[in-house]
């Protein structure tokens, strides 16, 4: 299986970012053992992170053929990216949506995610957690190819 893990705007200052949403571990700490656990669960990881919404539309299409599933934590982009869900819904592959805060118990404009519909789950609240939980759900989704 080949999973691909995408971030959004402003992961990349996970760290520093207001800590008390999300955390102080750094985003290539989570993803370091992120990359281990797919690993040990026998799939080849890759990893992007973007600010910029034309480069993860971009790199989503460039998963056709190559990855089986995909991991999102599209950030802002959430809320109000309906051409990144557009691009989730072509290319037709299993993908979940992961966040680290709640985004059901934040500003009401966080609860909305306009890519939900077009994913195969929704994880959040869990901190890091969620991108654990989230590629629990993928790779039962794939292997159970259901
Ligand atoms: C986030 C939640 C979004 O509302 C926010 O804009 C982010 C991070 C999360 O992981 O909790 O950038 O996706």
């Amino acid at each position: 299986m080949n999973v691909l893990v995408i971030n959004g705007p402003n992961l990349n200052l996970l760290g520093r970012r207001d800590p008390a949403i999300y955390g102080s571990e750094t985003l290539d700490e989570i993803m370091t053992d992120l990359d281990k656990f797919l690993t040990e669960k026998g799939c080849e990881a890759e990893f992007f992170q973007s600010n910029h919404e034309g480069a993860i539309i971009d790199r989503i299409h460039a998963a056709i053929g190559t990855a089986d599933g995909i991991i999102v934590n599209a950030g802002a982009y959430t809320h109000y990216s309906y051409a990144i869900r557009d691009a989730i819904e072509a290319v037709g592959i299993p993908t979940v949506e992961v966040h680290l805060s709640d985004i059901h118990s934040r500003e009401p404009f966080r609860a909305v995610s306009v890519i939900e519909p077009v994913c195969i789950a929704q994880v959040s609240a869990l901190g890091r957690q969620s991108y654990f939980v989230g590629a629990e759900i993928l790779l039962a989704k794939l292997q159970n190819n259901d």
